[in-house]
């Protein structure tokens, strides 16, 4: 095999929002198969040089909203979500050789350089678009900041591509009363030019196709999709792609232009590998030759990405065309991973299953656990992955604990107390099979290694564990401790036990590099690399004091981190306790009362109670009411009248879940007794907007 010579990236998250346990999947994937390049050797045995890059995604109309709703500049934020992000990275050993941000002079100058050749060749076109513009915020709006109501089914407050009520997909041009999210002003139609990036010119047509369908540049899965996506030769699927995004935005402008148009964040966001890579080697001095190998065609080197499924039209088609088009070389892989679930389920807030990186860590659990259990699910294709939290508690207590440190802690302290910390002379064991037997299942481990094949190389690496345990349990070392004459015996059942647990942690050590490091000291050796599989304990080593290399999971500890990021939620909502209940004695509530407020005395008094609506039906000779049948929870079934007519079709209320007043004084109606109410928002423009609570409310819960 020639030289490997290896440039691996995880895709750059977004900085407006915390790493949470769906990142780690890839994160912590992309980090094993570093890990484990690292401990190869090319055939002449120099070390294989890796270089493993990643960086904070900036740019975009997310991060300028959200800057601005918390009172900073742009700058600020991804400042502070930066240090964030790499605090997380450090605390699960996510090793990036250079972690940097997407909002980058290195990024800028590389932007426009791909953008000048894209536009000498051709490839780059501008015409007109028309988009959906927010008058008072005076800016275009990207569609999820558009919301109206289904044109199918008419529920509100629906987003502009699908209806969360009845699943239809539409467009957000078809959506009915739409209205910005980020003002609520109603949207208008405007047209304003737009600069193109030209994916359908037979030049990129072309390439795409010999691109994704040769040499493994994806996943088998990954090429099929993109086959589809690609179309048949002549059929012009593939359009043209959106590049500029007009001003108010924060990114790069585009140079050249006197409007002020800026690049798209998905133009700029891929070029940050390029640029987190362009600094990582002059920061540190390596040599702008580096940049010529791993940037430009013909280096001969690797490119690997590993990313999400939902990025994959990014990585596989606008990204290499990109690339082809500019005079830079392509990806050599792109492999794609699929989605965490939590016990089976979309991770979900009220579930407190959304779990941010920093909860783990808070909470004292280890990231380790994680990293194992992560890889233990872990295979090469796209399927999703599912964190089920008891199973994490059995699996890590079961294989971590119970196989692989169980072996150390039954013979490490033998040899130190009674060996003076020597091992047996290896000539008494270097012939020994189950050794042999073990070492000799270095390669095929390290060839699953290679293919993302993580759960299979743990379940190999497990086995292990399981044969040196019974040897252990035959052998007994504790028995044979207490007994005179059997001090070979002894030596030998934990010397075999001990060179056994020096390979499996060398096997081990991609997942587990902390743990791998406490054992490299206890048993007083160097660095592991996938080449001591042949390099055996010997007297030379000095073996130490045994520790507990890691503790068992605690499901207690698993209860608290779902409570802590439900609890995060509900201190994180606004307003969840009106101010005035902190505040008592009489200065304050006379000051509350002349200003027009009420106590917080009077505000309990309402008795507001989470319903469903179990039944609802028009009433005969009414033209505004729809008569409600409420499910709610405790205090039973209640018949309320309600003015609500006019917004909505009572088809589509049954099921859903809103807000009643629970304690008001029953009303005999014309058309029979009314015995709450539904609250109901409304302004000055027409539209009436009933009370949902998030999910996870149950009916009969109090609101207060
Ligand atoms: N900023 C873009 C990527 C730009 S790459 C040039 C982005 N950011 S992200 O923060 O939304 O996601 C970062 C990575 O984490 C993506 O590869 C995404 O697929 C992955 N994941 C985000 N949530 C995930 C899960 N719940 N499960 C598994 N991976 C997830 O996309
Ligand atoms: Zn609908």
């Amino acid at each position: 095999m020639p030289q490997r010579r290896i440039l691996v990236t995880s895709a750059l998250p977004y900085a407006n929002g915390a790493i949470h346990l769906g990142h780690l999947v890839e994160y912590i994937q992309t980090d094993i198969w570093v890990r484990f390049q690292r401990m190869q050797v090319n055939d002449d045995g120099s070390p294989v040089e890796v270089h493993y890059v990643g960086a904070d995604d900036t740019h975009g109309t997310p991060v300028m909203l959200r800057a601005e709703s918390e009172g900073l500049t742009p700058e600020q934020l991804i400042d502070r979500v930066w240090k964030e992000h790499d605090r997380d990275f450090k605390n699960f050993s996510v090793g990036f050789d250079n972690y940097y941000s997407t909002h980058s002079p290195e990024n800028r100058a590389l932007c426009e350089e791909i953008y000048g050749k894209l536009e000498q060749g051709g490839l780059i076109t501008k015409r007109p678009v028309e988009q959906f513009y927010d008058p008072v915020k005076a800016m275009f709006l990207p569609d999820r900041f558009i919301k109206g109501q289904c044109p199918k089914c008419g529920a509100k407050d629906q987003y502009g591509d699908s209806c969360e009520v009845c699943g239809a997909t539409y467009s957000p041009t078809e959506l009915k009363n739409p209205y910005s999210t980020v003002s609520g002003a109603e949207p208008v139609r405007k047209s304003s030019g737009h600069h193109f990036f030209k994916l359908s010119d037979p030049r990129c047509e072309g390439f795409l196709r010999r691109y994704t369908q040769g040499d493994n540049h994806l996943q088998p899965e990954a090429a099929n999709k993109m086959k589809e996506w690609l179309g048949e030769a002549g059929e012009g699927k593939l359009s043209d792609w959106d590049i500029s995004r007009d001003a108010p935005y924060f990114g790069f402008p585009i140079p050249g232009t006197d409007e002020k148009k800026f690049f798209y964040v998905w133009l700029d966001a891929p070029v940050g590998y390029f640029a987190s890579f362009t600094n990582h080697v002059r920061s540190k001095k390596l040599g702008d030759k580096l940049l010529q190998d791993f940037l430009r065609p013909g280096g001969n080197t690797e490119m690997v990405h590993f990313i999400g499924k939902d990025i994959l039209y990014f990585h596989a088609l606008f990204w290499p065309a990109m690339l082809e088009h500019a005079g830079f070389r392509t990806p050599t892989r792109v492999y794609a991973h699929g989605f965490l679930t939590v016990n089976g389920e979309k991770m979900s807030k009220s579930r407190g299953t959304f779990i941010t990186a920093n909860s783990y860590i808070e909470q004292g659990l280890n990231p380790e656990w994680l990293r194992y259990y992560y890889a233990a699910k872990l295979g090469p294709t796209m399927e999703d992955i599912d964190l089920n939290l008891d199973d994490f508690v059995a699996r890590v207590n079961s294989d971590l604990i119970g196989k692989y440190v169980n072996i150390a802690s039954r013979c490490a302290g033998f040899i130190e107390k009674k060996f003076g910390g020597k091992v047996q002379d290896p000539e008494n064991w270097k012939d020994d099979a189950i050794l042999l037997n073990i070492r000799s299942e270095g390669s095929e481990i390290a060839a699953l290694y290679d293919h993302r094949e993580f759960g299979k190389a743990l379940r190999k690496i497990m086995e292990i564990a399981d044969r040196i345990n019974k040897l252990v349990d035959s052998d007994k070392p504790w028995e044979l401790a207490r007994q005179q004459g059997k001090e070979i015996a002894l030596h030998s059942i934990c010397t075999r036990a001990l060179e056994a647990f020096r390979l499996l942690t060398l096997y081990l050590k991609p997942v587990l590099p902390l743990v791998a490091a406490n054992v490299e000291h206890l048993l007083d050796i160097a660095p592991l690399k996938w080449s001591d599989i042949e390099n055996p304990l010997s007297s030379k080593n000095n073996i130490g004091t045994y520790k507990h290399l890691m503790t068992r999971v605690d499901a207690k500890q698993i209860a608290a981190l779902t409570e802590a990021n439900q609890e995060s939620l509900k201190l994180g909502a606004p307003a969840a306790k009106p101010a005035a209940a902190k505040t008592t004695g009489k200065a304050v509530e006379t000051a509350t009362a002349q200003a027009g407020h009420i106590s917080i005395d009077d505000f309990s008094k309402i008795d507001l109670r989470v319903a469903r609506i179990a039944n609802a039906e028009h009433v005969e000779g009414a033209d505004k009411l729809l008569k409600l049948t409420l499910d709610v929870g405790e205090l039973g079934t209640k018949q309320v009248f309600a003015g609500i007519k006019s917004a909505y079709d009572p088809a589509t209320l049954v099921g859903r879940l809103t807000v009643m007043v629970a304690n008001l004084a029953p009303r005999k109606m014309k058309f029979g007794m009314s015995e709450g109410m539904v609250l109901a928002a409304s302004g000055d423009a027409p539209g009436l907007f009933i009370l949902s609570p998030d999910s996870g409310a149950q009916p009969g819960m109090r609101v207060k």
